[in-house]
Formats: structure tokens, C-alpha cells, sequence
């Protein structure tokens, strides 16, 4: 494999130009810490729209604060929640730091889910809360689709309810959820990709993006004549496939943000770029 370039960034850069709000979620495997390195490839790119098929929690968005773009992701809850700070949330549902309230919203949320209203502004807002109260910010959910994820016993949570600040800076961006094939791209769309991580070697393996769909992503993104920047775990086979595909590799040090084990190690991650 040629072309690969180690980097140490430090893990805690996040300075903006522009005031521009936090992301509003928690969310594993989050690019904050990234957002100054990407703001200098987008840079020469700023007028072009940016797709992210893997939006998560927002802050690679937030931290480029580009005037176009689409943002995409399959997880619905995250996506509704945006759509509605497009639109002005404010958080009527009570939000405290106690098993007792946790216990009883996620119940209502998971009500609210099984009566076809998983859209409204309730389940968002609920959604928000749970997303900052649940176990380690994880946000899974059991084979009927509830969300099951235990109380988080935080020692503090500062809670937010009103977005309001989120409504100027969301203007002008599309969210969807789907998957990320579905997405029609622009020749010139500035391409940010960050899926769930490859982990090879290790029965713990995310099976809801296998192998196959990371062989699938890397033939997507390969076939997009615009910019492309790609981030994945630093194991041998996804560098060696993003080699493969004509990417040139870097390797990064980052920070491990939100693990089921509390692991704090720093992680080798892979940043693969094409067309820039
Ligand atoms: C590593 S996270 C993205 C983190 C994001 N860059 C951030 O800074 O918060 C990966 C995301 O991919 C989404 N995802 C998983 N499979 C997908 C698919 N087939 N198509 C689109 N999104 C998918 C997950 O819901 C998750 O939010």
C-alpha cells in the first residue's frame, strides 16, 4: 500500500471562526475533534454544497458550517430531530437527572414510537433527552424497535430547551434518512464519509455495517468525480481497500470519545482523500 502519511492531532481542537452552536447530540464515534483539519480541505471547496451520508451528531456540519448542504443518515430519530430545529424546538416534556424520570420518558418515547409518531416534536425533544441521559450516550434499540439503552447516572446534565439558534445556522440544509447509496450525488458535492467503523479481528463486529458495505461505500464514493474525504478505523484492509480505490491515505491519532467500556485510548483512524 503506498501513500500513507502519519499525523498526531492534538484532541481537542475546536475553534471556530464563525459562532456557530455545539452539536446538539451525544453520538459514538463523533468528528468534532476533526473539524479543524476539515475545515482547511474544505476550504478551497467552501462554495460547493458538502454531503455527508453519515451525518450522526452533526459536528462535522456544524464545524464547516457550509451555506449548501445534504446531510443524510439511516438512523430516523437523529434525523427528525434535526427537522425540527429546522423548524424551532422547544422542549415541553420534563427533563431530570433521575432514574425515575428517565424510566418514564423513555417509556413515553418508546409509546410514542409504537403509535406511528416517532416525527412529532415530542419524540424529538424526547429523544434529545434520552440521548443525554441514557447509559454512555448509546443509543440502541431491541429487535421490536424500542429503545432499551439503561439510565446514564451522570453526576450533572445541563439540558437544553430552546433551540432557537439552531434555526439560522440549519437554513439552507437538507437532512434525510436513508441509506447512503440512495443518495444522488452532484458532480462537483464536496463528499465528507464517516461510517461506522471497521473492526477487524474481533467478534464484537457492528454487524448492521459489515464488510460488505464498507466494500460497497468505497466503490460509491470511488465513482463520485468530486472531492472526497473519507474517514474508517486504521486497520490494514480498509487502508489497503481505500488504497486500492485510488485514495491517498493519512494516518491520524484520535481521541476514543464514547466507548461501552469507558476505554479512553487514543485510536489510529484512517482519513482517506480523492479529487482534492
Ligand atoms: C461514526 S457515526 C458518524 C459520526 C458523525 N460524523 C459525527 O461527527 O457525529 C456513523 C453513522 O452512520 C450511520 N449509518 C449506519 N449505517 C448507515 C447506512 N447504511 N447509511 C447511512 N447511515 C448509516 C449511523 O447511524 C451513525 O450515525
Amino acid at each position: 500500500m503506498g501513500n500513507v502519511n502519519n499525523i498526531a492531532l492534538p484532541g481537542n481542537l475546536f475553534e471556530m471562526e464563525e459562532r456557530v452552536p455545539p452539536p446538539p447530540l451525544k453520538w459514538a464515534g463523533g468528528k468534532r475533534w476533526l473539524a479543524p483539519s476539515l475545515r482547511k480541505l474544505y476550504a478551497p471547496f467552501r462554495k460547493r454544497r458538502l454531503v455527508e451520508p453519515f451525518v450522526g451528531g452533526m459536528s462535522v456540519a456544524l464545524g464547516l458550517h457550509p451555506r449548501k448542504a445534504l446531510l443524510c443518515d439511516i438512523n430516523p430519530h437523529a434525523i427528525y430531530f434535526y427537522k425540527w430545529l429546522q423548524k424551532g424546538l422547544r422542549i415541553e416534556s420534563v427533563m431530570e437527572n433521575s432514574a425515575a424520570c428517565f424510566y418514564r420518558n423513555r417509556e413515553r418515547f418508546n409509546w410514542l414510537l409504537a403509535q406511528g409518531d416517532a416525527a412529532s416534536a415530542e419524540a424529538s425533544g424526547l429523544f434529545y433527552y434520552l440521548n443525554h441521559t441514557a447509559y454512555n450516550g448509546l443509543c440502541r434499540f431491541n429487535n421490536k424497535g424500542f429503545f432499551n439503552v439503561p439510565f446514564g447516572k451522570y453526576a450533572k446534565i445541563k439540558y437544553r430547551r430552546e433551540f432557537e439558534e439552531y434555526k439560522r445556522c440549519l437554513a439552507g440544509w437538507e437532512f434525510r434518512c436513508c441509506d447512503f447509496e440512495e443518495i444522488k450525488l452532484r458532480r462537483g458535492d464536496f463528499v465528507y464519509s464517516d461510517p461506522p467503523f471497521d473492526v477487524e479481528f474481533t467478534k464484537y463486529a457492528k454487524e448492521d455495517f459489515t464488510w460488505k458495505d464498507q466494500a460497497r461505500l468505497v466503490k460509491w464514493l470511488a465513482a463520485h468525480p468530486g472531492p472526497v474525504v473519507a474517514s474508517n478505523q486504521a486497520t490494514p484492509r480498509i487502508m489497503d481497500l481505500y488504497s486500492k480505490h485510488g485514495f491517498k491515505i493519512q494516518v491520524l491519532s484520535a481521541p476514543r470519545m464514547i466507548s461501552c467500556t469507558g476505554d479512553r485510548t487514543r485510536v489510529r483512524e484512517m482519513l482517506a482523500l480523492k479529487n482534492l
